[in-house]
């Protein structure tokens, strides 16, 4: 008998609590990976929308909640770069202190994220108590994203540039004005007023968090501006650890295209070029092996469902 309940317990109970896990991942609406098994049609059908995606209204603005005169990226990084700091802020919450910048340059005032952390151990103990190999918490990491982002046709990753505050190194990023946590929409139970849009942006994010190995997407490292909710990814100083495996592809289940055939094109020398600055290079490597597993696991799943219930059309 002894041994019977042995049996169950040792080997019964992981195979029960894996089907467990698998049940509470695919309830409808759960939130943790921000979507159903549903197809994108009938997700599409159920939020009342014809046409897959809202026009994007997303401006940068000044702090008084105006646009600002320019909107493009370089725009945007130039004055990132040149304008003179007036004030820093403490932001009251995360864990690697970055701070809330104000910046002037000919009458226009904006803010920005500085962060400066700089970790990199071959062993750490986290706060959560988990251990860590060879860690990196790097904020040269978001200029990184940010490229890597671009080269996806991603434009949700807020323009940043390297700079020196007060005698830091450093990253400058542009804060989206107008916007809520995801902490604060799941909290307030806010529901987006496009569902289906919103679940195929965070599928958009778990693709790239699976290529840059992002394991630190909590539900504050997500902003959504609240004037066309648009899914804005932030804090990625964690990311692009050297693991050739995905760390979660289970959360991939439909594939932006127009990023999918971005992401097969991706190669090594236009990586090389672009993310040298800001990457090693075994950091550059684990993209493409991870690049390679990403391409397998989306091409499985059309092979499976077909194109038009994996593909879907956001930009
Ligand atoms: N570009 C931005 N625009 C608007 N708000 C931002 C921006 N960057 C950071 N924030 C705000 O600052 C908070 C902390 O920033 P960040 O997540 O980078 O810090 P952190 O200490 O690394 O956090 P974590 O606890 O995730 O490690 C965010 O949750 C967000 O509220
Ligand atoms: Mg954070």
């Amino acid at each position: 008998m002894r041994n019977i309940l042995y049996d169950f317990r040792s080997r019964l109970c992981p195979v029960f609590g894996i089907f467990l896990l698998a049940f509470i991942w695919v309830l409808p609406g759960h939130q943790t990976f921000g979507l159903t098994i549903q197809s994108t049609e009938s997700l599409q059908q159920e939020s009342g929308e014809s046409a897959p995606s809202s026009p994007d209204q997303s401006v940068w603005l000044d702090i008084d909640g105006k646009p600002l005169p320019f909107q493009t990226d370089q725009e945007i990084r130039e004055l990132l770069q040149t304008a003179r700091v007036v004030s820093m802020q403490k932001i009251p919450v995360g864990v690697t202190h970055p701070k809330k910048v104000l910046l002037e340059k000919d009458g226009i005032r904006m803010h920005a994220t500085f962060r400066d952390v700089k970790i990199n151990k071959r062993r750490i103990k986290l706060a959560s108590g988990k251990v860590k190999f060879n860690f990196r918490d790097d904020c040269i990491f978001e200029c990184a994203a940010y490229v890597l982002a671009q080269l996806l046709g991603l434009d949700n990753v807020p323009p940043v540039v390297e700079r020196k505050i007060k005698g830091k190194k450093g990253t400058l990023q542009a804060w989206v004005e107008n916007s809520m946590l995801e902490t604060e929409r799941q909290k307030n139970k806010v529901e987006a007023p496009n569902k289906w849009r919103w679940s195929m942006q965070y599928q958009v994010m778990r693709l790239f968090d699976n290529l840059i190995y992002n394991e630190d997407r909590n539900q504050g490292n997500i902003l959504i501006g609240l004037s066309d909710w648009k899914l804005w990814m932030i804090d990625h100083t964690r990311s692009f650890r050297t693991y050739d495996d995905l760390f979660n592809p289970t959360t991939i289940r439909f594939v932006e295209r127009n990023s999918w055939e971005k992401l097969q094109e991706l190669d090594q020398k236009t990586l090389e070029v672009r993310l040298k600055p800001f990457l090693r290079s075994r950091e550059i490597k684990a993209i493409l092996k991870r690049r390679d597993k990403l391409v397998e696991h989306v091409q499985t799943m059309i092979d499976k469902r077909g194109e038009g219930k994996v593909l879907f059309t956001l930009y």
